[in-house]
Protein backbone atom coordinates (compact mmCIF):
# COMPACT_ATOMS: atom_id res chain seq x y z
CA UNK A 1 0.00 0.00 0.00
CA UNK A 2 1.49 3.60 -1.06
CA UNK A 3 0.67 5.54 1.88
CA UNK A 4 1.12 8.89 0.40
CA UNK A 5 -1.02 8.28 -3.06
CA UNK A 6 -1.13 10.53 -5.63
CA UNK A 7 -4.79 11.27 -6.60
CA UNK A 8 -5.75 10.68 -10.69
CA UNK A 9 -4.38 13.95 -11.84
CA UNK A 10 -1.10 13.46 -10.11
CA UNK A 11 -1.70 16.02 -7.12
CA UNK A 12 0.56 14.39 -4.36
CA UNK A 13 -1.45 13.49 -1.13
CA UNK A 14 -2.05 17.22 1.06
CA UNK A 15 -1.67 16.98 4.84
CA UNK A 16 -3.94 19.44 7.28
CA UNK A 17 -0.90 19.86 9.24
CA UNK A 18 -1.12 19.95 13.20
CA UNK A 19 -1.51 23.72 15.20
CA UNK A 20 -1.67 23.24 18.62
CA UNK A 21 -3.83 26.33 19.96
CA UNK A 22 -5.48 27.23 16.37
CA UNK A 23 -5.93 24.35 14.56
CA UNK A 24 -7.91 22.39 17.36
CA UNK A 25 -11.09 20.20 17.22
CA UNK A 26 -13.33 23.19 16.24
CA UNK A 27 -10.74 24.05 13.34
CA UNK A 28 -10.42 20.69 11.89
CA UNK A 29 -14.60 19.96 11.93
CA UNK A 30 -14.23 23.44 9.82
CA UNK A 31 -11.67 22.49 7.71
CA UNK A 32 -13.23 19.13 7.23
CA UNK A 33 -16.76 20.14 6.24
CA UNK A 34 -14.38 22.63 3.43
CA UNK A 35 -12.24 18.93 2.73
CA UNK A 36 -9.84 19.22 -0.31
CA UNK A 37 -6.83 17.25 2.00
CA UNK A 38 -6.48 13.37 2.04
CA UNK A 39 -5.75 13.29 6.17
CA UNK A 40 -5.63 15.47 9.35
CA UNK A 41 -3.56 15.18 12.38
CA UNK A 42 -4.27 15.87 15.80
CA UNK A 43 -2.16 18.37 17.46
CA UNK A 44 0.45 16.71 19.68
CA UNK A 45 -0.81 14.83 22.88
CA UNK A 46 1.69 14.98 25.66
CA UNK A 47 3.14 12.05 26.99
CA UNK A 48 4.49 13.37 30.40
CA UNK A 49 6.57 11.23 32.33
CA UNK A 50 3.53 10.17 34.76
CA UNK A 51 1.47 10.05 32.06
CA UNK A 52 -1.66 7.90 32.51
CA UNK A 53 -2.23 6.92 28.89
CA UNK A 54 -6.02 5.55 28.73
CA UNK A 55 -6.77 9.26 30.02
CA UNK A 56 -5.21 11.08 28.09
CA UNK A 57 -6.08 9.13 24.86
CA UNK A 58 -9.34 10.08 25.45
CA UNK A 59 -8.88 13.49 23.71
CA UNK A 60 -8.36 11.25 20.25
CA UNK A 61 -11.68 10.53 18.13
CA UNK A 62 -11.11 8.71 15.29
CA UNK A 63 -14.14 9.79 12.92
CA UNK A 64 -13.52 13.73 13.92
CA UNK A 65 -12.74 14.57 10.35
CA UNK A 66 -14.91 11.72 8.47
CA UNK A 67 -14.35 10.74 5.95
CA UNK A 68 -10.75 12.05 5.90
CA UNK A 69 -9.14 10.27 8.17
CA UNK A 70 -7.22 11.70 11.14
CA UNK A 71 -3.89 10.45 13.03
CA UNK A 72 -2.67 10.62 15.85
CA UNK A 73 0.47 12.94 17.38
CA UNK A 74 2.45 12.05 20.26
CA UNK A 75 4.81 13.87 21.61
CA UNK A 76 6.82 13.01 24.96
CA UNK A 77 10.50 10.97 25.63
CA UNK A 78 9.91 7.93 27.49
CA UNK A 79 10.00 5.29 24.98
CA UNK A 80 7.81 2.66 27.40
CA UNK A 81 5.10 4.89 27.79
CA UNK A 82 5.08 6.59 23.96
CA UNK A 83 4.79 2.75 23.13
CA UNK A 84 2.01 2.45 25.70
CA UNK A 85 -0.03 5.08 24.08
CA UNK A 86 0.71 4.63 20.47
CA UNK A 87 -1.17 1.65 21.08
CA UNK A 88 -4.28 2.82 22.52
CA UNK A 89 -4.02 5.11 19.86
CA UNK A 90 -3.87 2.11 17.56
CA UNK A 91 -6.90 0.45 19.55
CA UNK A 92 -8.83 3.84 19.15
CA UNK A 93 -8.60 3.25 15.95
CA UNK A 94 -6.36 5.79 14.49
CA UNK A 95 -4.74 4.93 11.06
CA UNK A 96 -1.20 6.22 11.61
CA UNK A 97 0.56 7.49 14.39
CA UNK A 98 3.14 10.81 14.41
CA UNK A 99 5.92 11.18 16.69
CA UNK A 100 6.29 14.85 17.29
CA UNK A 101 9.96 16.38 16.83
CA UNK A 102 9.55 19.69 16.56
CA UNK A 103 7.92 21.98 19.12
CA UNK A 104 9.65 24.56 20.12
CA UNK A 105 8.41 24.96 23.37
CA UNK A 106 10.64 25.18 26.69
CA UNK A 107 7.85 23.76 28.44
CA UNK A 108 8.11 20.63 26.69
CA UNK A 109 11.68 20.64 25.31
CA UNK A 110 13.16 21.08 29.01
CA UNK A 111 11.75 17.20 29.50
CA UNK A 112 13.73 16.12 26.33
CA UNK A 113 10.45 15.98 24.31
CA UNK A 114 9.66 17.38 21.12
CA UNK A 115 12.27 19.23 19.06
CA UNK A 116 15.16 17.92 21.78
CA UNK A 117 15.12 14.72 20.96
CA UNK A 118 16.73 16.13 17.80
CA UNK A 119 19.60 16.80 20.21
CA UNK A 120 20.52 13.02 20.27
CA UNK A 121 19.70 11.06 16.61
CA UNK A 122 20.45 7.75 18.97
CA UNK A 123 17.61 8.49 21.90
CA UNK A 124 15.31 9.58 18.97
CA UNK A 125 15.96 6.52 17.06
CA UNK A 126 15.37 4.56 20.58
CA UNK A 127 11.92 6.94 20.65
CA UNK A 128 10.99 6.06 17.67
CA UNK A 129 11.74 2.59 17.59
CA UNK A 130 9.51 1.68 20.54
CA UNK A 131 6.96 3.03 18.83
CA UNK A 132 6.94 1.20 15.74
CA UNK A 133 7.61 -1.99 17.89
CA UNK A 134 4.40 -1.37 19.92
CA UNK A 135 1.99 -0.55 17.05
CA UNK A 136 1.07 -2.46 14.01
CA UNK A 137 -0.32 0.81 11.80
CA UNK A 138 2.41 3.42 10.15
CA UNK A 139 4.20 5.51 12.18
CA UNK A 140 5.30 8.82 10.65
CA UNK A 141 7.71 11.59 12.56
CA UNK A 142 7.40 14.87 11.93
CA UNK A 143 10.78 17.06 12.55
CA UNK A 144 12.57 20.19 12.56
CA UNK A 145 15.77 20.54 11.03
CA UNK A 146 17.88 20.72 14.42
CA UNK A 147 17.54 22.25 17.21
CA UNK A 148 20.27 25.11 17.73
CA UNK A 149 21.61 24.36 14.54
CA UNK A 150 21.53 21.89 11.73
CA UNK A 151 24.85 19.45 12.57
CA UNK A 152 23.00 16.81 13.23
CA UNK A 153 20.26 17.16 10.69
CA UNK A 154 21.28 13.67 8.56
CA UNK A 155 21.49 11.90 11.14
CA UNK A 156 18.00 12.70 12.96
CA UNK A 157 16.82 11.86 9.43
CA UNK A 158 18.49 8.95 9.16
CA UNK A 159 17.62 7.75 12.91
CA UNK A 160 14.33 8.52 11.78
CA UNK A 161 14.19 6.27 8.59
CA UNK A 162 16.42 3.27 10.14
CA UNK A 163 13.59 3.19 13.61
CA UNK A 164 10.49 2.17 10.98
CA UNK A 165 9.14 5.13 10.01
CA UNK A 166 6.59 4.72 6.79
CA UNK A 167 7.83 8.51 5.82
CA UNK A 168 9.17 11.61 7.47
CA UNK A 169 8.14 15.64 8.04
CA UNK A 170 9.98 18.15 7.58
CA UNK A 171 9.49 21.59 8.62
CA UNK A 172 12.98 23.11 7.73
CA UNK A 173 13.54 25.17 10.36
CA UNK A 174 15.60 25.05 13.73
CA UNK A 175 14.04 24.80 17.00
CA UNK A 176 15.58 28.03 17.89
CA UNK A 177 14.36 29.62 14.81
CA UNK A 178 11.01 29.11 16.24
CA UNK A 179 8.83 30.57 13.16
CA UNK A 180 11.18 33.20 11.70
CA UNK A 181 13.24 33.28 9.24
CA UNK A 182 12.05 31.83 5.74
CA UNK A 183 11.58 27.56 5.98
CA UNK A 184 14.32 26.06 4.32
CA UNK A 185 13.13 24.42 1.36
CA UNK A 186 16.93 23.19 0.44
CA UNK A 187 16.96 21.43 3.48
CA UNK A 188 13.70 19.33 2.15
CA UNK A 189 15.21 18.64 -1.33
CA UNK A 190 18.76 17.60 0.87
CA UNK A 191 16.90 15.07 2.87
CA UNK A 192 15.01 13.49 -0.16
CA UNK A 193 18.37 12.86 -1.09
CA UNK A 194 19.46 11.50 2.10
CA UNK A 195 16.02 9.25 2.28
CA UNK A 196 14.70 5.97 0.87
CA UNK A 197 11.20 6.78 3.12
CA UNK A 198 9.13 9.08 1.43
CA UNK A 199 9.69 12.89 2.08
CA UNK A 200 6.48 15.52 3.22
CA UNK A 201 7.28 19.24 2.69
CA UNK A 202 6.28 21.74 5.05
CA UNK A 203 6.48 25.51 5.89
CA UNK A 204 5.53 28.27 4.26
CA UNK A 205 3.20 27.26 1.60
CA UNK A 206 0.47 29.97 1.07
CA UNK A 207 -0.96 29.58 -2.42
CA UNK A 208 -1.17 27.64 -5.12
CA UNK A 209 2.23 28.90 -6.41
CA UNK A 210 4.30 28.30 -3.30
CA UNK A 211 3.05 24.43 -2.84
CA UNK A 212 4.22 24.08 -6.94
CA UNK A 213 7.43 25.38 -6.46
CA UNK A 214 8.10 23.37 -3.78
CA UNK A 215 7.26 20.10 -5.50
CA UNK A 216 9.45 21.20 -8.10
CA UNK A 217 12.10 22.58 -5.88
CA UNK A 218 12.34 19.91 -3.37
CA UNK A 219 11.03 16.74 -5.34
CA UNK A 220 9.46 15.94 -2.11
CA UNK A 221 6.22 13.02 -2.04
CA UNK A 222 3.57 15.33 -0.53
CA UNK A 223 3.04 17.96 0.99
CA UNK A 224 1.41 19.35 4.85
CA UNK A 225 0.27 23.22 5.02
CA UNK A 226 -0.54 24.68 8.55
CA UNK A 227 -0.86 28.13 8.39
CA UNK A 228 -1.80 28.84 4.71
CA UNK A 229 -5.13 26.46 5.01
CA UNK A 230 -6.08 29.10 8.07
CA UNK A 231 -5.77 32.02 6.26
CA UNK A 232 -7.26 30.05 3.12
CA UNK A 233 -9.63 26.97 4.10
CA UNK A 234 -10.02 26.69 0.32
CA UNK A 235 -5.82 26.26 -0.43
CA UNK A 236 -6.37 22.61 -1.00
CA UNK A 237 -9.16 22.41 -3.03
CA UNK A 238 -7.43 25.34 -5.40
CA UNK A 239 -4.21 22.43 -5.69
CA UNK A 240 -6.21 19.65 -6.14
CA UNK A 241 -8.28 21.98 -9.18
CA UNK A 242 -4.82 23.18 -10.33
CA UNK A 243 -3.64 19.42 -11.25
CA UNK A 244 -6.98 18.76 -12.79
CA UNK A 245 -6.82 21.70 -14.56
CA UNK A 246 -9.49 23.80 -13.15
CA UNK A 247 -10.43 26.58 -11.93
CA UNK A 248 -11.71 26.31 -8.46
CA UNK A 249 -13.96 29.14 -7.45
CA UNK A 250 -14.77 28.94 -3.59
CA UNK A 251 -18.06 29.15 -2.42
CA UNK A 252 -19.71 31.41 0.14
CA UNK A 253 -22.46 29.08 1.38
CA UNK A 254 -18.99 26.91 2.08
CA UNK A 255 -17.24 29.60 4.14
CA UNK A 256 -20.46 30.49 6.36
CA UNK A 257 -20.92 26.53 6.45
CA UNK A 258 -17.29 26.46 7.61
CA UNK A 259 -18.09 28.93 10.56
CA UNK A 260 -21.08 27.18 11.73
CA UNK A 261 -19.61 24.11 12.42
CA UNK A 262 -16.47 25.45 14.14
CA UNK A 263 -19.38 27.58 16.48
CA UNK A 264 -21.21 24.09 16.50
CA UNK A 265 -17.96 21.98 17.92
CA UNK A 266 -16.50 25.48 20.20
CA UNK A 267 -16.97 24.16 24.36
CA UNK A 268 -20.55 24.82 25.11
CA UNK A 269 -18.82 24.66 28.95
CA UNK A 270 -16.85 27.83 28.16
CA UNK A 271 -18.00 31.49 28.37
CA UNK A 272 -19.73 33.33 25.56
CA UNK A 273 -16.54 35.83 25.95
CA UNK A 274 -13.79 32.41 25.79
CA UNK A 275 -16.44 31.62 22.29
CA UNK A 276 -16.59 35.00 20.53
CA UNK A 277 -12.35 35.15 20.99
CA UNK A 278 -11.56 31.92 19.34
CA UNK A 279 -14.26 32.95 16.36
CA UNK A 280 -11.96 36.20 16.47
CA UNK A 281 -8.85 34.40 15.78
CA UNK A 282 -10.34 32.48 13.50
CA UNK A 283 -12.00 35.27 11.09
CA UNK A 284 -8.52 37.02 11.64
CA UNK A 285 -6.68 34.96 9.61
CA UNK A 286 -9.07 35.44 7.09
CA UNK A 287 -8.48 39.10 7.11
CA UNK A 288 -5.14 38.52 6.89
CA UNK A 289 -4.84 36.41 4.18
CA UNK A 290 -6.77 38.48 1.64
CA UNK A 291 -5.00 41.93 0.94
CA UNK A 292 -8.15 43.81 0.57
CA UNK A 293 -9.67 42.86 3.64
CA UNK A 294 -6.23 43.85 5.90
CA UNK A 295 -7.49 47.40 6.61
CA UNK A 296 -10.80 46.16 8.13
CA UNK A 297 -8.90 43.40 10.34
CA UNK A 298 -8.19 45.90 13.13
CA UNK A 299 -11.85 46.60 13.33
CA UNK A 300 -12.51 42.61 13.84
CA UNK A 301 -10.25 42.36 15.98
CA UNK A 302 -11.07 45.76 18.47
CA UNK A 303 -14.60 44.43 18.26
CA UNK A 304 -16.83 43.71 21.16
CA UNK A 305 -19.93 41.44 20.73
CA UNK A 306 -21.32 38.96 23.93
CA UNK A 307 -22.23 36.24 21.41
CA UNK A 308 -20.47 34.23 18.40
CA UNK A 309 -23.99 35.01 16.77
CA UNK A 310 -23.75 38.56 17.28
CA UNK A 311 -19.77 38.82 16.53
CA UNK A 312 -20.72 36.67 13.02
CA UNK A 313 -23.47 39.37 11.89
CA UNK A 314 -21.04 42.20 12.19
CA UNK A 315 -17.91 40.71 10.79
CA UNK A 316 -19.76 38.38 7.90
CA UNK A 317 -20.80 41.53 5.71
CA UNK A 318 -17.39 42.93 6.27
CA UNK A 319 -15.57 39.19 5.14
CA UNK A 320 -18.33 39.35 1.79
CA UNK A 321 -17.74 42.44 0.77
CA UNK A 322 -14.09 41.94 0.80
CA UNK A 323 -14.69 38.72 -0.41
CA UNK A 324 -16.89 39.73 -3.62
CA UNK A 325 -14.91 43.10 -4.22
C1 LIG B 1 0.02 27.69 16.26
C2 LIG B 1 0.86 26.52 15.81
C3 LIG B 1 0.80 25.33 16.50
C4 LIG B 1 1.56 24.21 16.07
N1 LIG B 1 1.42 23.02 16.72
C5 LIG B 1 2.07 21.92 16.26
C6 LIG B 1 1.87 20.64 16.83
O1 LIG B 1 1.05 20.44 17.73
N2 LIG B 1 2.60 19.60 16.33
C7 LIG B 1 3.50 19.77 15.30
O2 LIG B 1 4.14 18.80 14.88
N3 LIG B 1 3.68 20.98 14.73
C8 LIG B 1 3.00 22.04 15.16
N4 LIG B 1 3.15 23.24 14.53
C9 LIG B 1 4.00 23.33 13.34
C10 LIG B 1 3.16 23.15 12.07
O3 LIG B 1 2.60 21.86 12.00
C11 LIG B 1 4.04 23.38 10.81
O4 LIG B 1 5.11 22.47 10.84
C12 LIG B 1 4.59 24.79 10.74
O5 LIG B 1 3.60 25.75 11.09
C13 LIG B 1 5.11 25.11 9.33
O6 LIG B 1 4.10 24.90 8.36
P1 LIG B 1 3.18 26.09 7.77
O7 LIG B 1 4.11 27.17 7.28
O8 LIG B 1 2.40 25.45 6.67
O9 LIG B 1 2.33 26.61 8.89
C14 LIG B 1 2.42 24.34 14.95
C15 LIG B 1 2.47 25.56 14.27
C16 LIG B 1 1.71 26.63 14.67
C17 LIG B 1 1.78 27.92 13.88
Amino acid sequence: MNLLPKDTNGCPYLFLAPMEGVGDRCFRKAMASIGGFDEAVTEFIRVPSNAHVKSLAKVYEADETAPIPIAAQIMGSDPQLMAAMALEMQEKGAPRVDLNCGCPSNTVTGRGAGSSLLKEPNFLYEVAKAIVSAVSIPVSVKMRSGFADISLFKENLLAAQESGACFITLHPRTKVDGYGPPARWDLIAEAKSILKIPLVGNGDILSVKDALKMLQDTRCDALMIGRGSVTNPFLFHQIKAHFAGKNYRPEWSALIRYFEVFCAELNPESPNRGKVNKLKQLMSFLFKGNEKLLQTRQTILTSQHPTTEDFLAFALPLLKAGWEG
